[in-house]
């Protein structure tokens, strides 16, 4: 089974796509909070703990290994109305120095779940469970922009990521953690990926309004009504 996580920091976003009742977490990173321009960062990611309580949100903070852990420590502290907002995730980089790795270790000593975030290749992802992360993230769509910018092998880059995908579902099914599909771009991504049955896509807002949405739907609703209402005109009283 495939849970939808909606990839977003915008309070309005999120009350809107809970009430589809759909949504399993929450998922940001620091591009996303970007476009929430003004915001304080402990208020607003507050907020969206708060509201979507007990769904897990993945929030990201530095690059570096003390900073991870120094935000987790203060993730840890945050309490709403006098209760502990535990259903934090921390987004821990793969960082190409190991530090990512060391992170998850020292993180899940504490029992804070972990979200290892960029992750292009199996490689990466094998390394992330070894270390115990609670999620891995694959970046579909920035998995197919690496494949075609390789100049001796750019061709079938969304092959490419599907089978990056598939590889590491299976290598999964012997861990605990679970893997999140991100980088997603379109409506025909999310087909793609619901195919295979990720544990997780995590869909932006735009794309999550489009998916409902066909002009075939619409018109055959529109004759269905137009219908309705001609068999009322003569229904027998
Ligand atoms: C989610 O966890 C990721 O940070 C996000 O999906 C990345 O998307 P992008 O490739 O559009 O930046």
């Amino acid at each position: 089974m495939t849970e939808i996580f909606l990839d977003t920091a915008n309070l309005k976003e999120i009350e809107e796509i809970q009430g589809w009742n759909i949504i399993s977490g929450i998922t940001t990173n620091q591009k996303i909070f970007e476009k929430e321009k003004g915001v304080n960062f402990k208020e607003h990611a507050k907020a969206i703990l708060d509201m979507v309580y007990p769904l897990p949100v993945s929030l990201e903070g530095p690059n570096t290994l003390a900073g991870i852990i120094k935000v987790a420590k203060e993730f840890n502290h945050w309490e709403t109305k006098g209760c502990p907002l535990k259903n934090f995730v921390v987004k821990v980089p793969m960082l190409g120095n190991g530090d990512g790795l060391r992170a998850v270790k020292k993180l899940s000593h504490m029992n804070i779940e972990t979200n290892v975030t960029a992750c292009m290749t199996l490689n990466q992802t094998f390394l992330a469970v070894s270390a115990g992360a609670t999620y891995v993230s694959l970046f579909y769509n920035r998995m197919q922009d690496w494949k075609k910018q390789q100049p001796a092998n750019s061709k079938d880059a969304k092959g490419y990521a599907l089978s990056t995908i598939r590889e590491t579902m299976k290598m999964l099914k012997n861990y605990d953690t679970k893997l999140i599909v991100g980088s997603i771009r379109s409506r025909n991504d999310i087909e793609d990926l619901v195919q295979l049955q990720p544990d997780i896509i995590t869909i932006p807002y735009k794309i999550l309004k489009q998916m409902p949405q066909h002009d075939m739907t619409d018109k055959t609703l529109g004759e269905f009504e137009d219908a309705w209402r001609e068999f009322k005109r003569y229904e027998k009283q």
